[in-house]
C-alpha cells in the first residue's frame, strides 16, 4: 500500500513552491536537497544516500534525478547520510516527514541500517534498497549489482590475458575501503589465487581517490614498472593510475584492468576506447532500474519483484562500440508478434501447474505466441526441445531446468542460432561463467526459502533436551530448489543447536514420492522422526497421507514444514495437519513476458530477478486461504 498523506501532501506543495523545502532538509538533513522546479507532485520519492563523496554514489543521484526530470508527476528528494548510521536513520524520518511515498536507500551500513528498513516497510512505506542486500526480505525491492562476481570477471580476463605463463599484478587497494572496493577486490583475489602462475601485490593508497592512486603509482615506480597489469577496483581509482602511468613514461608498458565502466569524459569506457585501460568491468548504477520500479510500485503495477541483481559486463576495445551503442539506445516496443518456445520440466506439482497457468495467461495478455514442452524430468528432452525451438526459428526461448548442470552445449546452440534464452524458476551453473549463454533468471531465492524454512522451526518447534530429528524430503536430484533447499537450511540448522538431519531421501518432488520415502522408511525403522521437512508441499502431503495411514498424526507427533505454500498446503495447515510452508511464487507469468518484450526490443536484461515470497503457518491459514491464487 502507497501512503499517500493527504494532508502532508499538501503541506509539502505548499513548502515546496515556497522553495522552503531545501532548507528545511538542510536544517535537519545538512546535504539534504529538493527539485525545487515541480510544484504539486503527485508522488514524491525520497532517496537516502549513505554518502555524497563517492563518484558511484553521486552519479546514483544523478541518474535517479534525470529519469525523474522526464516525469511531470514524480518528485525527487535526497539527503546525504555523510556515512553515519545515526544520520540516515534520521534522514528517514525527515524523508518520510516531508511526505515521502516511496523511499529509496543506499545504506550506509546494511546490518545496522536492517530494523530501520523493517521499520519503514511494515509501516507500508515501499522501500527499494539499492547496492547492499539487508539480510531477508524486509523491503519491497533490491536492486544492485553484485560485486563479488564483478571482481571476478575482472580477475578472470587478468588471468586469460596472462594465460599459462602468469605475469605480476599489481593490486590497488585503499587504508579505507568501501564496500563496493572491498568485495570487488575480493572477488578479484580470489581468482588470483586460484591462478598460482600469477605473482600478485597488493598496494595502499591513502584513500580512495583519483590523487590518491596517481601519488601511490608514482611513489611505487620500481614496483609498478615490473607489472604487467594493474588492478584499479574504480573509475576513479583507474584515472589516477592512467594519469600517473603517463607522467612516468609507463603508459603502454603496464597496462590497467579496472571497475565500474561508467560513461563520461575519463571514465571506464572512455578510457577503454582511448586505449588507456584495457578493460572494464561495466556494472549499471541501477538508478534507471530503481526509478521504473518505484513507478510501478507507486502506480500499484503487478510484476515488481523482491530482487533485481544488475548484470555486469566486461568492456574492452573489441566490444566498446556494441556496448556504447547499446547505452545509447532508444528501446522501442513496436508491439510486434513474438514467438516464444517454453520448455517446461513436467507437470510434477502443484507448483507447476500453477505456473504452467500464470505463464500462458500472460502470454496472451502480452500478445506473444507461446509453445510449451514438457519434458517428463528429462533433461535430453529438454535439449530436444530447445533444438526444435531453434529449428521452428523463435524469437525468445525460456527454460526452467531439471537439473542445473551440463547446459553449456545446447545454450550455445541457441547463442549460435541468435536466439536469447530466459532462465525462469530455476537457474543453470555454467561452466566458465560465460554468463552470456542466459540472458537473465527470474524466479525465487531457493536458498533463502532453506533459511527461512529452518529460522520458522527454531523459533516455533524448540529443541528441548535430546536434539530433534529431522527427515528431508528432497526434490529431484540436481535440481536447484533440491540443492540450495538442502543448502539453506543447513547454513540455518549449523548454527542452531537441538536438531540433526536423521534421514534424507529424494521425492523427486511429488507427492507419490513423498508418499513413498516415509512409507520405506516406516517398513524400515519405527517411527522415532520429530520433523519433516519436505522441498516442496506435494511431498510434504504425500507424507502426510501415509504418515496418518499408519497412525501416526502429523502436527502431534511430527511437525511438518514444506516449501512452495500452494493452497493445498493451506487446507492441510486449516485441517491442522501441515505447520509450515514458506511461500515458493509460481506467478511469475508477467515478469517473464515483460522480460521477452524488452528482450525483443534490444533492451539489457539483469542478471536475476527475484520474486517477493513470504512464511505462512497455521495461524494464519485459515484468514488467508480464500486468497491463495495457486
Ligand atoms: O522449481 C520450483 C519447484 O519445482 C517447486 O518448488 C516444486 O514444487 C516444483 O516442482
Amino acid at each position: 500500500m502507497v501512503t499517500m498523506g493527504g494532508f502532508r501532501k499538501s503541506l509539502i506543495s505548499i513548502v515546496l513552491a515556497a522553495g522552503l523545502l531545501a532548507c528545511l532538509l538542510n536544517a535537519c538533513a545538512p546535504a539534504g536537497t529538493a527539485d525545487e522546479t515541480k510544484t504539486g507532485s503527485k508522488y514524491i520519492i525520497g532517496v537516502s544516500q549513505a554518502n555524497m563523496r563517492e563518484e558511484w554514489r553521486i552519479a546514483l543521484i544523478d541518474e535517479l534525478k534525470e529519469a525523474a526530470d522526464s516525469e511531470e508527476d514524480i518528485q525527487i528528494i535526497t539527503a546525504d547520510a555523510t556515512g553515519s548510521v545515526s544520520k540516515q536513520v534520521q534522514d528517514i524520518d525527515n524523508l518520510i516527514n516531508y511526505g515521502s511515498d516511496l523511499i529509496i536507500i543506499s545504506p550506509v551500513d546494511e546490518k545496522k541500517m536492517a530494523s530501520k528498513i523493517k521499520e519503514i516497510y511494515n509501516k507500508d512505506v515501499p522501500v527499494i534498497v539499492m547496492d547492499r542486500a539487508v539480510e531477508g526480505f524486509d523491503y519491497t525491492l533490491y536492486i544492485g549489482p553484485d560485486n563479488q562476481v564483478v571482481g571476478r570477471q575482472a580477475g578472470d580476463y587478468v588471468a586469460n590475458r596472462l594465460g599459462d605463463n602468469g605475469g605480476r599484478v599489481v593490486a590497488l587497494s585503499s587504508k579505507s575501503m568501501s564496500i563496493q572496493g572491498t568485495e570487488r577486490m575480493a572477488g578479484f583475489l580470489g581468482t588470483m589465487e586460484e591462478n598460482s602462475q600469477i605473482n600478485v601485490e597488493s598496494l595502499y593508497m591513502e584513500s580512495e581517490s583519483k590523487d590518491a592512486a596517481y601519488d601511490l603509482i608514482c611513489a611505487s615506480k620500481e614496483k609498478v614498472e615490473r607489472a604487467d597489469i594493474i588492478f584499479a577496483y574504480s573509475d576513479n581509482v583507474a584515472l589516477g593510475v592512467c594519469d600517473a602511468l603517463r607522467d612516468s613514461g609507463l603508459e603502454g608498458t603496464v597496462q590497467v584492468v579496472d571497475c565500474d565502466g561508467f560513461k563520461g569524459e575519463d571514465e571506464g569506457m572512455d578510457l577503454v576506447k582511448e586505449g588507456r585501460l584495457l578493460a572494464t568491468v561495466s556494472c549499471p548504477i541501477g538508478g534507471n532500474e530503481a526509478f521504473d520500479y518505484a513507478k510501478s510500485i507507486l502506480k500499484n503495477e503487478s510484476g515488481v519483484p523482491k530482487q533485481v541483481i544488475l548484470r555486469s559486463t566486461l568492456i574492452t576495445v573489441g566490444n566498446i562500440n556494441e556496448a556504447l551503442g547499446q547505452m545509447d539506445a532508444n528501446y522501442e516496443d513496436h508491439g510486434q508478434t513474438i514467438d516464444v518456445g517454453f520448455s517446461q520440466p513436467g507437470k510434477e506439482s502443484n507448483w507447476r501447474l500453477a505456473n504452467i497457468k500464470s505463464v500462458s495467461e500472460s502470454a496472451r495478455a502480452f500478445n506473444i505466441n507461446l509453445h510449451m514442452e514438457y519434458a517428463d524430468q528429462s533433461q535430453a528432452k529438454q535439449f530436444e526441445a530447445i533444438r526444435g525451438f531453434i529449428d521452428e526459428g523463435v524469437d525468445v526461448i525460456i527454460v526452467s531446468p531439471v537439473v542445473g548442470d551440463g547446459w553449456e552445449g545446447i545454450l550455445t546452440q541457441a547463442k549460435d542460432a541468435g536466439i536469447p534464452v530466459i532462465m525462469s524458476d530455476r537457474d543453470v551453473t555454467i561452466e566458465g561463467e560465460d554468463e552470456s549463454l542466459r540472458t537473465t533468471y527470474i524466479g525465487a531465492d531457493f536458498m533463502e526459502e532453506g533459511r527461512r524454512a529452518m529460522q520458522w522451526l527454531r523459533d516455533n518447534v524448540p529443541a528441548k533436551g535430546k536434539a530433534l530429528k529431522i527427515m528431508e524430503l528432497k526434490g529431484n536430484a540436481g535440481a536447484k530448489p533440491t540443492l540450495e533447499r538442502g543448502q539453506g537450511f543447513r547454513n540455518i540448522l549449523n548454527q542452531t543447536p537441538g536438531y540433526e538431519i536423521e534421514y534424507s531421501d529424494y521425492g523427486d518432488f511429488t507427492f507419490e514420492g513423498g508418499r513413498e520415502v516415509v512409507s520405506q522408511y516406516l517398513d524400515e525403522n519405527e517411527w522415532d522422526i520429530d520433523i519433516i521437512y519436505a522441498h516442496n508441499d506435494d511431498m510434504a502431503l504425500g507424507a502426510i497421507e501415509e504418515l496418518k495411514a499408519r497412525g501416526i498424526m502429523p502436527d502431534q507427533k511430527v511437525t511438518v514444514i514444506s516449501v512452495d505454500a500452494t493452497k493445498a498446503a493451506f487446507e492441510s495447515m486449516v485441517a491442522g495437519e501441515l505447520s509450515c510452508s514458506v511461500e515458493c511464487n509460481p506467478i511469475i507469468g508477467d515478469q517473464l513476458m515483460k522480460a521477452v518484450r524488452d528482450l525483443v526490443a534490444g533492451k539489457k536484461m539483469p542478471y536475476k530477478i527475484i520474486t517477493e515470497e513470504k512464511v505462512y503457518d497455521q495461524s494464519v491459514a485459515e484468514s488467508l486461504i480464500k486468497s491463495r491464487e495457486y
